[in-house]
């Protein structure tokens, strides 16, 4: 049953609470939080503070941390905060182990033990390639030390656009696979080696490094052994950034850089584990996904980063957001109540005030918006461009939230639209680490809420196993598809 406050909207919260804006923002990292144009209430916070200590969000936490077995279904512990340093001490022994042996690694390439790089296409897909992708593109930009490509699609067409950019004598290749098995990747791979070769490459697997946390299969899929960077099985692939599988932006960014990134997230890290619930930003913002998915229905949740760097969060978030909570089964194997994630969309701010923004401010679907800003801008050309650009992104949530009256309906805005906003001191390695891992904790107290599992990802193998009975031709298909089939020669 809704209460009171449920009915009341933004203005009226506004105007009955003077101290909203300063219980509802705060710092964390050089990140701002401000979730104040949320509908957001103490009442509701309360509650959902005591459903997630029902849930047993402290004894789940405490697990995350400690290396237990959180990932019931699969039987094994969710280790990514090991590798920033926070976790069970042997689990971030052996992730330190690694990380030195990457180092390691990188700076031999840099003395020249591979011969002259200039390029670095690195083949992966899903978990191992968002992650990279979005730190090369956020943080790369000026690095100026590789060319670096992340191909993840099996369409040829984004190989190709690599080779045509690449100097095949100067390319070192980074097979990025948790499994090395994903078919996608390890086609991929196979097709750079080939392209090497055509160029006269005398030995191109000496050109390829392996990031994974299965050695033995890249062993036996012809990398030595000195070129494997593994990582550990209890990491999972979309929360692998962290690991070898952050390997272009460890080359591109130089060590020290990476590791202000395993710091960012670990400073996350540690405010979501010590601090109190009330001021806990992941746990805050998971009370109002809560809220708007579970209580008002909102089947979406849109990020628009006004900062053209973070073009590729969305798109990172889907999978972090998606393939974890994108569940309909709770741990206990009963039903999800009501719906799972919500759908994650979003893009690039202005560019998306002029295409989606309509539906946003006078569609009759209603969703929680996401803000993301940097207060120093990531270039030197006039100031007016930043200035357009953050006070675009303020007006944007003031503007959904006010809504405007008009005698004409087609020209008025009904308002009282939820938004939350992120405002970065600048874009750096530790604010964009402390970023991502915001994210991952917030993923995993809406795991909490929904009693499920946010670890494993069952939902994407039977899709794989059709695709793998069409290469066979040992599966009887319905019509529809076997037409679509016979019209495409397969
Ligand atoms: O198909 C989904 C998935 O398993 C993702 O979870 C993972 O990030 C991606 O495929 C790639 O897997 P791998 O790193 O093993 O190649």
């Amino acid at each position: 049953m809704r209460s009171m406050d449920q009915q009341q909207t933004l203005i009226e919260l506004f105007a009955q609470d003077e101290g909203r804006v300063d219980w509802l923002s705060g710092g964390v990292s050089g990140l701002w939080f401000d979730w104040s144009k949320t509908h957001l209430t103490k009442e509701r916070v309360e509650q959902g503070i005591a459903r997630l200590h029902a849930s047993s969000l402290t004894e789940r936490r405490n697990g995350l941390f400690t290396g237990e077995a959180v990932n019931l279904t699969e039987g094994r512990a969710a280790e990514h905060t090991a590798e920033r340093g926070e976790g069970e001490a042997e689990s971030v022994q052996r992730a330190k182990a690694l990380h030195n042996r990457m180092r390691g690694l990188i700076e031999a390439i840099e003395a020249g033990i591979m011969g002259e790089i200039r390029h670095v296409l690195h083949v992966g897909i899903g978990g191992s390639a968002l992650g990279p992708d979005l730190l090369i593109d956020a943080l790369g930009r000026d690095s100026g030390r590789y060319d670096i490509a992340i191909v993840s699609n099996v369409d040829g067409a984004a190989l190709k656009e690599a080779f045509a950019r690449f100097d095949p004598n100067k390319t070192l290749l980074a097979i990025a696979s948790k499994t090395f098995t994903t078919t996608e990747t390890m086609l991929n791979a196979e097709s750079a080696l080939a392209w090497m070769a055509e160029a006269g490459v005398s030995d191109p697997h000496g050109r390829v490094i392996a990031l994974t946390a299965n050695p033995q299969k890249a062993f036996d899929w012809g990398v030595d052994d000195t070129r494997i960077l593994p990582f550990s099985e209890t990491v999972g692939g979309r929360y692998s950034l962290w690991s070898s599988i952050g390997f272009p932006a460890a080359i591109a960014l130089g060590w020290a850089g990476f590791e202000e990134l395993l710091e960012g997230a670990a400073e996350m890290d540690r405010h979501f584990r010590l601090t109190d619930a009330d001021k806990n930003w992941p746990i805050l913002a998971a009370i109002a996904d809560q809220h708007y998915a579970q209580d008002r229905g909102c089947q979406t949740r849109a990020v628009f980063a006004y900062d053209e760097r973070l073009r590729l969060l969305p798109s990172y978030l889907q999978q972090l957001e998606m393939e974890s909570n994108g569940k309909g089964v709770k741990v206990d194997g009963s039903r999800v109540d009501g719906h799972s994630a919500p759908i994650t969309w979003g893009g690039v701010g202005t560019d998306a005030q002029h295409a989606v923004f309509q539906l946003l401010h006078q569609g009759t679907h209603v969703m929680p918006i996401e803000f993301l800003a940097c207060i120093e801008p990531g270039h030197e050309l006039d100031d007016a461009h930043h200035s357009q650009l953050l006070g675009n992104c303020f007006a944007q949530g003031a503007a959904l939230m006010a809504g405007k009256a008009h005698q004409d309906p087609a020209r008025s805005y009904p308002g009282d639209r939820p938004s939350a906003t992120i405002l970065l001191d600048r874009l750096d390695p530790r604010t964009l680490g402390a970023l991502i891992a915001f994210y991952e904790h917030r993923t995993f107290v809406n795991a909490v809420f929904l009693g499920i599992n946010p670890f494993d990802q069952f939902g994407v193998e039977l899709g794989k196993e059709m695709a793998k009975a069409i290469e066979s031709g040992d599966m009887e298909f319905d019509a529809s598809t076997k037409a679509l089939l016979a019209r495409a020669g397969l």
